[in-house]
């Protein structure tokens, strides 16, 4: 049964150490998400992937790695300083403070034409607080979503020492647009590929890492003669579907949506999103524009731009003549990508059948379950109803349901009903007896290859052989672990739950012949294999 919530797989994060709430030693700060020791690999993997596809194995592409902090005329001509904001209303009732332009699309069933229009329908009461109903809103004003700081010892507080934290790596791509092509010698259609870290002052983060503040964004900027923008567009559009797909992602989680005019950012002549369908619904993975000529043509000296220092175009052989090259622009973000890898790999399994009694007494507690949440009073209407069918739909199916009792235990809404703490004390034991979480990770994203365990850790020579397997492996570039901290099936769990593809046990004939169990994390099937070979056939299977 795959991840049906958000907090089943932020609850895997915590405890096994893929991400941790950031400052947490100081109560933490809102939105922002530090990644642990499995974390870190599997991002480092994602980014990996991403860059060896779109930079290493093409013939047309160049990476670059530029500033975060930039000149603050780059943020002036490419638009950001005028535009990249969002406009807020405050309610006087409630304090709630709503996008307006959400709250006029939803209650007019229309998009807003611009401020004025949002403006005049507050003023005439047409627009309610969509928390609390009132119809006492602010003036919409728009709210610039960079991060400014500063440069320089002093602060003069005349923003002339004054930058902004990049909202996007793109821009320092265009600015380098002529230094690539001139060190490089590249013709057109050749593409920059840039990872890097990105800032917004965000009005609503969450959902987990989905949407933060900080977050690193993958962006390539792909330049071509205008007039062939479009066949690229879709060349871009169907190489980055295949990528997800390539790494495992599934098909039915993955789709194209085309984004409306009103969505399209000032810079785009359309801009294709693709999607994955979060626990919270489909939303988006990376955006796929058509920039135009507007970034490279914003960035030359030009009447509308004096500050620049010469012009970002292109001397056509073919042709003979200059021209401003046309940009597509696949677009990812590196956090929500391992986000959704993390949801589509997550699987809550039955291993075995629990015995028939322990299931009678699940299936009574599930119902007493359902129960209590249906008679809950002040709770709501959509969350009761929620967790009423969950509970019913489980204790109907179980033992096949004991997986998704797994994510009905972890829901915090479940929590708050005091008969949950009975299912916990009996479910959990039950669960951990005859139910596995496993993350069936593609093996190059997985955090860790392999891991290897001695049958007995008091046996120096299982030790020794497993603790050298392990450092072989190690030196063949495989991320390697020994572990001897338990009993090999409890190893075995622990090693499903962080996506691990294979463990190896050592034992008394690996002794005699250098063989070893290969243990397949997603069928669970044991190999033997010769310890010798293990570090080539392994890698074999990572490519
Ligand atoms: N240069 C184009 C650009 O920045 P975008 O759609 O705003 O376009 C591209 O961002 C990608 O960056 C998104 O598809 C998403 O994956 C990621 N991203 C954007 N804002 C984010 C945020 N606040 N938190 C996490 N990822 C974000």
């Amino acid at each position: 049964m795959p991840a049906t919530s958000l907090d089943t797989i932020v609850s895997l994060c915590k405890r096994r150490g893929f991400v941790f709430p950031s400052s947490s030693v100081y109560g933490g700060l809102g939105s922002t998400w530090d990644y642990g020791p499995l974390g870190v690999e599997l991002k480092n993997n994602v980014k990996r992937a991403w860059w060896r596809s779109v930079v290493h194995e093409r013939e047309d592409m160049e990476g670059l790695d530029a500033a975060i902090l930039m000149n603050r005329l780059v943020w002036k001509y490419s638009g950001h300083e005028a535009t990249f904001s969002d406009p807020m209303t405050d309610c006087r009732a409630c304090k709630a403070r709503p996008r307006a332009d959400h709250v006029f699309a939803a209650q007019k069933g229309r998009d807003p034409k611009g401020l004025p229009e949002i403006n005049a329908a507050i003023e005439a009461k047409e627009m309610a607080c969509p928390k609390c109903g009132s119809k006492d809103l602010t003036p919409a004003r728009p709210f610039n979503l960079m991060f400014k700081t500063s440069v320089g010892p002093v602060d003069l507080g005349d923003e002339s020492g004054l930058v902004y934290m990049r909202p996007e790596t793109a821009q320092g791509i265009f600015v380098n647009f002529g230094n690539v092509l001139d060190t490089m010698r590249r013709k057109l259609p050749f593409g920059i590929a840039q990872v890097g870290k990105a800032f917004r002052n965000e009005i609503t983060p969450g959902n987990f890492t989905f949407r933060t503040r900080e977050f690193e964004q993958m962006e390539i900027e792909y330049f071509v003669r205008p007039g062939e923008d479009e066949a690229a567009h879709e060349m871009w559009i169907a190489e980055r579907k295949n990528w997800y797909g390539k790494l495992g992602m599934r098909a039915e989680n993955l789709r194209v949506r085309e984004q409306d005019m009103h969505e399209l950012a000032h810079y785009a002549k359309r801009c294709v999103d693709l999607e994955y369908r979060f626990p919270m619904g489909w939303s988006e993975l990376e955006g796929i524009a058509n920039r135009t000529d507007f970034d490279l043509k914003a960035h030359s000296r030009s009447a509308e731009n004096p500050d620049a220092v010469g012009e970002l175009k292109y001397f056509d052989q073919e042709q003979k003549k200059h021209l401003v090259p046309y940009v597509i622009e696949p677009s990812a973000g590196a956090d929500r990508a391992t986000l959704a890898f993390l949801c589509d790999a997550y699987e809550d399994a039955l291993v075995k059948e629990p015995s028939a009694e322990d299931s009678a007494k699940l299936r009574e507690l599930v119902e007493s379950f359902a129960r209590s949440a249906g008679r809950r009073e002040g709770m709501d209407a959509e969350v009761k109803q929620r967790l009423v069918s969950t509970a019913e739909s489980i204790a109907a199916g179980l033992p096949a349901t004991l997986p998704r009792l797994i994510g009905l235990m972890e829901d915090s809404d479940a929590a708050s009903i005091e008969v949950m703490k009975k299912v916990r004390g009996v479910g959990e034991k039950i669960a951990e007896e005859n139910t596995r979480t496993v993350l069936h990770l593609h093996p190059r994203l997985a955090p860790l290859t392999v891991a290897v365990f001695p049958l007995k850790r008091n046996d120096a020579r299982l030790v020794e052989m497993a603790r050298g397997l392990k450092r072989d492996l190690q030196r063949a570039g495989l991320r390697a672990v020994y572990d001897d901290t338990g009993a090999i099936g409890k190893l075995y769990r622990r090693q499903d739950e962080i996506g691990t593809p294979w463990c190896i046990t050592v034992d008394f004939q690996s002794l005699e012949d250098q063989s070893v169990t290969v243990r397949d994390r997603d069928s669970m099937q044991q190999e033997r294999l010769r310890a010798p070979e293990l570090a080539a056939a392994l890698s074999q299977r990572l490519i």
